[in-house]
Parts: structure tokens; C-alpha cells; sequence
């Protein structure tokens, strides 16, 4: 069989924020799927499957946070990579690397890349001069987010630069009267300084972004039109060159031969993805260079929000080829999070991060449940509905999932010391009432077992909510199966008999087969569940007793007399008095 190699990433945060509810979205969602792959394609058989991400650190905003902090930039990444670190290992995100990009491999392929364009003949970088705002009590050049004025259109005085709150205008921030920085509340003043280019408009980056955008899948189809736009129609197209550098001070990494010029924090970025796995490499012995080559056959796939499609799906690809590097395999983009239908907001409560959420003491895989029930592989955004979440996770998970196995392992327990009944090959000659214990010819595993390949399609392509849907509808029919059984009704029976009923006495043996189907149709379920839920899945494992399960068994069944042990705790009701506690301390 061929051994696939498959390198993922999640998008680089910030390193001047924390973590919250809306950028789990996208972490959970890569991480189930690398999960599955991992799942599927085992290291054992060759496979090779890498999940790598890193903190995005340079920019304007990380360097007047650390000054204002009075720490250096240095050490305001450090910190903020152990927090992001941390909350990722809270909600269970697996990456095989955490990286920064203040790294000195981002620093050689930034630098590579750039000196590839500005190699190729004639060169994909150019320079020209243009006008910005600069705060001369500061000395900086001010990113747009920092500059405030009054409204053109109405004369309210305080709004950024892009709109205005009070009539709702839009304009660019050079049309702002007495614009002013929220840095040094110094008046803004226009100079004019040499900026770098990226020619993206040249028809060498436009060709091949042209077929590019639409070959293979590479985008789904909504962003592929979205992209399509921003080409523009053939002949002329609507891209601007890229303008790749700030000036100095700037926290990043010099521009090779151009003292004072730095590169834009989101030329760096992506090359993050390339320098995290760099170092993983080193660190681990495995082969950089057969990931990043332009003829590999690895596979690279990049998750991200639908607000940095652009970023990705143009500058991106455009960079990597141009510059002699493989480019991605596909781009996976979602929408955005909103809580209670309405955008994350801190008046209202519900701009939650993962350490309040974590700190209330709610369990992070009933988010990863509640995120993956949600998840259609889509770019439409996804709502966290409060009341909806502690329903869904309640009823789902402790209702019917986790309920298999508490009623099944109890008997089984109780009465058979946890060792399993054959269930492979039943003797069906024995009774009529034997017969009917099986919901279909082959047992009800077996119909779990019909729905693999489906399952498997959805969590492939994402849909991670119509997988979700399959195993439900499943696990309904497995509790289904208990009551229609009655086994209590068997096992009082057998309670009440005045002699002790031989192992194979119908009674016994029925009730011994029912918990063992049930049992092992939970196992079933367990696997199904397990990249949602890898936490669960584990002490399940531990109590069935059986080693970590992979894709590949869900075809080999417990083995008669295999014993499990007594069942343990497998996961917590939401309590809604730590969702609300979680809002007030989120206000
Ligand atoms: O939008 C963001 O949060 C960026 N920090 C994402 C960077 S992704 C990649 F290009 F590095
Ligand atoms: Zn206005």
C-alpha cells in the first residue's frame, strides 16, 4: 500500500492575545482531523502524519504591548507561547511541534524566499516609495488600527480609520480630519518612505494563481470564487503588487541588504509553517527536505479562518512557487464563531477564553463534541448555543453514549466476572429466544459496522456534524437494543432462581450475550468517537482493557472470555451553573 506523508497546520495566533472560544474552533477542528488521519494511518505501517503550528510574533502590535508592559518583546512571546501552549494542551490539541516564528529558521526561509523573488529574472521584487502616517512623538509608522479621527461624514469625533460607529460610514484612514495615534495621542503626519513589493500582479504570479486557484480542489469551491473575484476577469486583473516591508523600529527580521527595512509580519507568518516543521525535523530526524521540495509527493494542508483566505490561497501559493518551493495541497477554510447567535462580545459575556472555560472546571471534550457536531467542512460560521450546548452534550454524550456502557459493563460484571460471551460464533441452534436476541442476522455490530465507510467519508471531508449525526443515530439504536432486551428483567431472574443457573442455562446465557453485544457495540463507538474525544476514549480503553484503538479495529471484535474491568467514570455532566459563572467572569 502507499505510505502516505501529510504535513497539517492550523493558522499561527497572535502573540499578543490569548486564546479564546472562536480560535478553538479552528484548532479542534484541525486536530480531530489529524487525529483521524493518525487514526487510520497508523506510524507503524509507514505512514507519516505531522501537525505543526507556532505562535505569530512580530509585528507593531506585539512591540508597543511588550513597551507598555515594560518587558522586551522577547520576553512578552515568551510568555504568551507558554499560555497558548498551555490552553492548547487543555483542550487536548496534539501538535507534533509548537514553534515561534522568532526563530531562526523562520528568519533563513523568510530570507530564502525573499532572495528566490528578487533572484528571478526579471525580479518578482521591486521597490517604491509611498505615503503613510507616522507618529513623530513615537517615531513609528502606525498600522491603521492605531489611528483614530473624526468622521468625514458626520463629524463624530474618536473613530478608527476604517468606519465610523455613530453613522456607520466607510473610509480609508488618510480621509479621517485630525487624525491622531491611540499610541501617543500625538497629531499624525503624513511621510513618504521606500517600501518593498512583491509583484504579485506580474503575469507570472497571476497565470499561475489563475489555474492554480481551480486545479485539484486546492480551495473549497466558495473560496476558489472568492479568489476568482479578486483575479479578476483574464486579460487584466484586479491584483495590486504586495507591499512586504515596514520600517524600523519594527519587532521582526531585517530585510538582507536593506539596513532599517524589515519584513511585514505576514510575509514571515506563513513561512512559520515551513520553520516549525524544520525544526520539528531536526529535532526528530526526519526529512525536511522531502516535504518542501517542488516535486514532492507529500501532501501539505493548511486549516485556516475565511478572513486570512486571501493571505493563503494567493500570497501564499504565489510566494512558494515563484520561489521554487512546493505549494499547498489544499486550504481548509471555516467561519467564525458566534456565541447565542450574535458576534463574541466582553459586555455581553461571551468573549470567553479557554483558561475562564477551563477554569470553571467544564470539561474541554464537551466542546470538542459540541464544535464537531457543528462542523460541516464548510466556510459558514458556527454558533455556540449556551443552552443548546449543555443540552446536546447531556443528552449525547451521558444519556446514550457513556449509558451503553455503564448498563452493559454492570452485568457483565456482576455476574460473568467481566469476561465476554462469544459472540462471533453464536450457537443459534440452542433456543428461539437466542435467535431473537439479534437484531439483524449478523448481530447488531454488524450494523454499526455497515456505517464505517460513511463515517469515515464524512470525517475525510470534514462534515464532522454528519458524522456525528451517523453515530448518534447508531448509538440510539444500541440503546434501543438494551430495552427491547430487558436484561434487569434476566438478570432478576437469575437473582431469584433457588438453584444457580449453569453457564449455558438460556437465561444466563442470553443475558451474558446481550451485555457482551452491547459491550462491544460501545468498543464501536468508542473508535468512531475517539479524535472528537481522545481523552474519553482513553479511559475507555483502560476499562474495556484493551490497547489504543485504531481505525483498523473496528474489525477485530473483543475475544471471547476477554475480560474488562468494572466500569469507570467516563465523563461529567455541563453543569449550567458553571456556564453562567464562566459568562459573568468572562464580562
Ligand atoms: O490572523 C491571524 O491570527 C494570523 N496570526 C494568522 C497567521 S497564519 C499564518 F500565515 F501564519
Ligand atoms: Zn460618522
Amino acid at each position: 500500500m502507499n505510505k502516505r506523508k501529510i504535513l497539517i497546520t492550523s493558522a499561527l495566533p497572535y502573540a499578543n492575545g490569548s486564546i479564546h472560544l472562536g480560535h478553538l474552533v479552528e484548532y479542534i477542528q484541525t486536530d480531530i482531523w489529524v487525529r483521524f488521519q493518525k487514526m487510520c494511518l497508523p506510524k507503524e505501517e509507514g505512514h507519516e502524519i505531522y501537525f505543526v503550528c507556532a505562535d505569530d510574533t512580530h509585528g507593531t502590535p506585539v512591540m508597543l504591548r511588550a513597551e507598555k508592559e515594560g518587558i522586551t518583546p522577547e520576553e512578552l512571546i515568551n510568555q504568551v507561547h507558554a499560555e497558548h501552549l498551555k490552553d492548547f494542551t487543555d483542550f487536548h490539541i496534539e501538535f507534533d511541534n509548537y514553534y515561534t516564528t522568532h526563530s531562526p529558521e523562520t528568519r533563513k526561509h523568510s530570507e530564502d524566499v525573499y532572495t528566490k523573488l528578487k533572484a528571478v529574472n526579471p525580479s518578482l521584487i521591486t521597490t517604491k516609495d509611498i505615503e503613510q502616517f507616522y507618529d513623530p512623538k513615537k517615531g513609528i509608522f502606525l498600522p491603521d488600527r492605531f489611528i483614530k479621527g473624526e468622521c468625514p461624514k458626520c463629524g463624530t469625533k474618536d473613530q478608527y480609520g476604517d468606519n465610523c460607529e455613530a453613522c456607520g460610514a466607510a473610509y480609508a484612514p488618510t480621509d479621517l480630519i485630525e487624525p491622531y495615534s491611540t499610541v501617543s495621542n500625538a497629531a499624525l503626519v503624513m511621510k513618504t518612505s521606500e517600501h518593498f513589493f512583491f509583484r504579485l500582479s506580474d503575469d507570472r504570479c497571476v497565470n499561475f494563481l489563475r489555474s492554480w486557484i481551480q486545479e485539484e480542489n486546492h480551495l473549497q469551491s466558495e473560496a476558489a470564487n472568492k479568489m476568482q473575484e479578486w483575479l479578476g476577469e483574464s486579460e487584466k486583473n484586479n491584483l495590486s503588487d504586495w507591499d512586504i516591508s515596514r520600517d524600523a523600529p519594527y519587532f521582526g527580521f531585517e530585510i538582507p541588504d536593506a539596513p532599517g527595512k524589515y519584513f511585514y509580519v505576514w510575509l514571515d507568518a506563513p513561512v512559520g509553517y515551513i520553520a516549525s516543521f524544520k525544526n520539528y525535523c531536526m529535532k526528530h530526524n526526519a526529512n525536511f527536505e522531502e516535504f518542501w521540495n517542488k516535486e514532492t509527493s507529500t501532501e501539505l494542508y493548511h486549516f485556516i479562518g475565511k478572513d486570512i483566505a486571501y493571505f493563503h490561497a494567493l500570497f501564499w501559493p504565489a510566494m512558494l512557487e515563484c520561489a521554487g518551493y512546493r505549494t499547498p495541497t489544499q486550504i481548509f477554510s471555516h467561519g467564525f464563531l458566534t456565541v447565542n447567535g450574535e458576534k463574541m462580545s466582553k459586555s455581553r459575556g461571551t468573549f470567553i477564553t479557554a483558561e475562564n472555560y477551563i477554569n470553571q472546571g467544564l470539561d474541554p471534550e464537551c466542546l470538542r463534541y459540541y464544535y464537531a457536531a457543528k462542523l460541516n467542512g464548510t466556510m459558514e460560521d458556527i454558533d455556540l448555543n449556551l443552552d443548546d450546548f449543555i443540552a446536546r452534550v447531556n443528552s449525547d454524550l451521558v444519556g446514550k453514549y457513556v449509558n451503553i456502557a455503564s448498563r452493559a459493563a454492570g452485568f457483565l460484571v456482576n455476574y460473568f466476572d467481566g469476561h465476554l460471551a462469544d459472540i462471533i460464533s453464536l450457537d443459534y441452534g440452542k433456543s428461539i429466544e437466542l435467535k431473537q436476541l439479534e437484531s439483524s442476522k449478523h448481530g447488531l455490530h454488524h450494523e454499526l459496522l455497515n456505517k464505517v465507510g460513511l463515517i469515515q467519508a464524512h470525517m475525510e471531508n470534514r462534515r464532522y456534524n454528519q458524522a456525528i449525526s451517523v453515530i448518534m443515530t447508531l448509538t440510539d439504536k444500541v440503546n434501543e437494543y438494551w430495552d427491547q432486551q430487558k436484561p434487569w428483567e434476566k438478570a432478576k431472574q437469575i437473582k431469584n432462581s433457588p438453584t444457580e443457573l449453569a453457564m449455558n442455562h438460556p437465561i444466563r446465557f442470553s443475558l451474558h450475550l446481550v451485555s457482551s453485544i452491547t459491550i462491544e457495540c460501545f468498543r464501536i463507538l468508542t473508535i468512531f468517537l475517539k479524535p472528537v474525544l481522545p481523552v474519553l476514549a482513553e479511559k475507555a480503553e483502560s476499562f474495556l482493557n484493551v490497547d489504543p484503538l485504531r481505525w483498523i479495529d473496528l474489525k477485530k471484535p473483543m475475544k471471547p472470555g476477554h475480560q474488562i474491568k468494572a466500569y469507570e467514570h467516563l465523563v461529567t455532566r455541563v453543569d449550567r451553573k458553571k456556564i453562567d459563572a464562566m459568562i459573568e467572569a468572562s464580562k
